[in-house]
């Protein structure tokens, strides 16, 4: 269920689509619910901005039903009920209950089957049920049978000490959920078709309504407002720190690191406090990340040194290179093993060869730089006209010196040696000495 719109939010984003731990709360739900049966039976109710979530979830391989008004939980499964018809059983999930870990619902599944439920729900004790739907469990032996659902507006004075909640996450037969759903009402303070109403429902109707309680509380937390994503956000982010901990990862003050659920870390890499690693980034053994550097979509050998302050996305670095402190790789960039890229320079689509430095103040783009290449403070590549970008080459071992413009395209050749302050227009030959500069002259 995922066609509501997030009143509490605020948002003009669909409330399913708001992230945490670095993903929409639906991818998660998704990933979840594809554990357990094929994503081709994983049907998406979608409503509010669905254009939006469809494309959102294009990916996954799910199918969507499009709920096109929110009349409540109910009527958004009325509204998906035509295509229950040939299964025996169905799992229906919220869309903004994230958390929810495989083997909860494994549980409710096999617990569901086992016990010949007709609804079987999952439940848990909470501190501060506030907002949520209470249990009302019958009292029969064993006492795992539910009498009613009653969401927070309902509740009759006493109720609202009640503290095992409603996950809003169930395992439904469907030949009597299909037979009573038309018996839902709108006879409650929202107006709206409940579905938690089914469990009174099916009570009635002499039919089995079970419970299973969650491991954790934390799991089946609502993400209803702000303040409820970063709580959400901040336990992903911690189970991850954990994890890549346990893997052998040192981090230091880790509730101060954000890591994306995809970021893996090999044995031996430190990270300091306030580092964040996003989204497909991979760091070979024996890195170290030092403070506030943000790190997106990039490869890390082996032994690299990241010091503080840098902004990588989507670049390539080889064995035991050392970037920063304050260094800007943007998309593109592939630095070479033993490799310096220092203060303040800024590479894009640049492939900096095996040892070459550019240790200060330069901007490298749309260029090939060879092995062992030095390239002086200040050093530009020009290689933008206004309309094109063209491309500098330098071959292996030349010498840039400090302010040096290169204007693209244009070669310089290995070996070479450009003296400080050239502004280089033409192609430099092999082993050559280019000095593009005006010469000093003495007053007369
Ligand atoms: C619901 C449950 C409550 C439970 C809580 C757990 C009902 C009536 N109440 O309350 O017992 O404790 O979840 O988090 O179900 N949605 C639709 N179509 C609609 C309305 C909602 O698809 O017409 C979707 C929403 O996008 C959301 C989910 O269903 O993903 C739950 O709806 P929401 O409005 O958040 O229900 P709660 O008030 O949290
Ligand atoms: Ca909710």
């Amino acid at each position: 269920m995922a066609a509501g719109k997030g009143t509490r939010l605020k948002s003009e984003l669909p409330k399913v689509l708001h992230r945490v731990g670095g993903k929409p709360m639906l991818a998660h739900v998704i990933a979840a619910a594809a554990h357990l049966v094929a994503p081709q039976d994983v049907y998406c109710i979608v409503g509010f901005r669905h254009e939006l979530v469809q494309e959102a979830v294009a990916s996954t391989g799910v199918r969507s039903v499009v709920q096109e008004e929110q009349h409540g939980t109910g009527h958004a499964i009325m509204t998906a009920a035509f295509a229950l018809r040939g299964y025996d059983h169905v799992i229906v999930l919220s869309g903004d209950v994230p958390l929810i870990r495989r083997e909860t619902l494994e549980q409710l599944r096999d617990y569901h089957l086992a016990q010949r439920g007709d609804m079987t729900l999952i439940s848990a004790e909470m501190d501060q049920p506030f907002g949520y739907g209470r249990i009302l469990r019958k009292r029969t032996r064993g006492g795992n049978e539910v009498a009613a659902i009653v969401e927070q507006k309902a509740l009759r004075p006493g109720q609202e000490r009640v503290r095992e909640i409603n996950s809003g996450i169930y395992a439904f037969a469907v030949p009597p959920l299909l037979a009573h759903l038309n018996e839902l009402s709108t006879d409650n303070p929202a107006h709206e078709y409940y579905l938690t109403d089914m469990a009174a429902v099916l009570g009635r109707a002499g039919k089995r309504v079970l419970v299973v309680k969650a491991g954790e509380a934390k799991e089946v937390l609502g993400g209803n407002t702000r303040a409820d994503l970063a709580e959400m956000d901040a336990f992903l982010r911690d189970a991850k720190g954990r994890a890549l901990m346990e893997a052998g990862v040192t981090i230091y003050r880790p509730e101060t690191c954000v890591i994306d659920p995809d970021v893996e870390v090999a044995p031996d890499v430190v990270i300091e406090p306030f580092v964040q690693l996003l989204g497909r980034t991979r760091v070979g053994r024996d890195c170290v990340l030092r403070s506030y550097s943000v790190i997106k979509d990039s490869t890390l050998g082996a032994g690299v040194l990241v010091r503080p302050g840098c902004v990588l996305d989507d670049a390539t670095i080889g064995d035991g290179a050392l970037l920063g402190p304050y260094s800007h790789l943007r998309p593109g960039s592939e630095i070479g093993a033993g490799a310096h890229v220092g203060n303040f320079v800024e590479t894009k689509k640049v492939r900096l060869g095996r040892g070459a430095k550019a240790n200060h103040l330069t901007y490298l783009g749309d260029a090939d730089i060879g092995e062992g290449v030095n390239v002086g403070a200040g050093t530009i590549t020009c290689n933008y006209d206004g309309v094109h970008k063209h491309k500098t080459v330098i071959g292996p071992d030349a010498f840039i010196g400090s302010d040096t413009t290169l204007v693209a395209p244009v070669t310089v050749g290995k070996g070479a040696y450009v003296g400080a302050a050239s502004c280089i227009t033409e192609d430099v030959p092999d082993d050559a000495l280019a000095l593009g500069r005006e010469r000093k002259r003495k007053k007369d």
